[in-house]
């Protein structure tokens, strides 16, 4: 049964942002979306969102504001400038921090929002758009046990599967973790591919057999189909993951275990790597063009 609409605000109209807006808008939710870019809030509009022209009115239209922005230096822009999230009354509303970053971002996040009377949850996630959409997430909550219960059923509306692993921060590194191997695998694919050119299996056959055995994480059963397209020359789109995300990812962890004390030497050589796809020209592309960037790369 349908749960009770919420008011829900949405900092952040990306691509997973904007996906997000159309599942709980596709929910019965009442939703108010700003963007600092206002052209990519029309599409929303269209679909029954309303559209604040500041962060602070998305603040006061809504009971639960979820942000999905790119990094750290995002989140103090739409949180804390004169027009920000935080600048009205906000006592009693709960924030929704879903942006991939370090812990320490989502604990300073935290402070200044209980210091404006409101609470914090974090919960950035696993998928990406077509999941965003579908409500099919996988989402990494850090906060206080009664906060996530108030958020529950809205999470339950974009997750398949929301896992409480601590306070807030505990989440960020969850996902952190997470997308370490994930990154590392795309090279590690494209080397692999480089192996095989001896091997005359057409690509779809052949990322088939990589999925089908530990040659392939779970991503690959999704992928695969576009993996072995980008082999045959065609380009992915639309763009759900691009390699510069990935880079801003992998430097976060590199970040994040230099404050911890511990080496990554796997991740920082991943890093270079697609750093040089980025001077290449392939910092926009999506995420699967890096293994057949790669092959392109490996016989030039
Ligand atoms: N894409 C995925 O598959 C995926 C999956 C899981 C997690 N994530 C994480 O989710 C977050 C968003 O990813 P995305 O793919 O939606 O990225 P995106 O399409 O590049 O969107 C980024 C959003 O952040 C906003 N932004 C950036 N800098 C800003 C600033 N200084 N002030 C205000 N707003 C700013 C952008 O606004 P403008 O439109 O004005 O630029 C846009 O709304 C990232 O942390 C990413 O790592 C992504």
């Amino acid at each position: 049964m349908m749960e009770e609409p919420l008011k829900i605000a949405i900092a952040g109209m990306g691509r997973m942002g904007a996906a997000m807006a159309e599942r709980l808008l596709s929910r019965g939710h009442e939703v108010t979306v700003w963007n600092r870019t206002p052209q990519k809030t029309k599409l929303l509009a269209a679909a029954g969102a309303k559209v604040a022209a500041t962060p602070r009115e998305a603040s006061r239209a809504a009971d639960f504001i979820i942000t999905m922005l790119t990094d750290a230096a995002a989140i103090d822009a739409t949180y804390r400038s004169a027009d920000g999230l935080l600048a009205g009354d906000v006592r009693g509303k709960l924030f929704i921090d879903m942006s991939t970053v370090r812990p320490e971002v989502e604990k300073a996040l935290a402070a200044s929002v209980n210091a404006k009377g409101a609470a914090l949850i974090e919960c950035p996630v696993g998928g990406t758009v077509g999941p965003a959409r579908d409500g099919k997430l996988f989402g990494f909550v850090g906060g206080e046990a009664a906060d996530v219960e108030r958020a529950r059923s809205l999470l339950n509306d974009l997750c398949r599967r929301v896992e409480h692993v601590g306070p807030v921060g505990a989440g960020a590194s969850m996902k952190l973790a997470i997308n370490l191997p994930l990154l590392v695998y795309y090279q590690a694919l494209g080397e692999a591919l480089s192996l095989c050119r001896a091997v005359d299996v057409e690509p779809a056959r052949l990322i088939d057999i990589f999925s089908d055995t530990s040659g392939g994480p779970n991503m690959l059963k999704v992928r695969g189909p576009t993996i072995a397209a980008t082999l045959q020359g065609k380009e992915t789109s639309p763009v759900t993951f691009d390699v510069d995300l990935m880079r801003k990812d992998l430097r976060t962890m590199l970040e994040e275990a230099s404050a911890l004390g511990v080496s990554l030497p796997l991740t920082e050589h991943v890093l270079e790597r697609y750093d040089d796809a980025a001077r290449d020209g392939i910092g926009a592309s999506d995420a699967t063009m890096v293994p057949a960037y790669w092959l392109r790369r490996g016989s030039a």
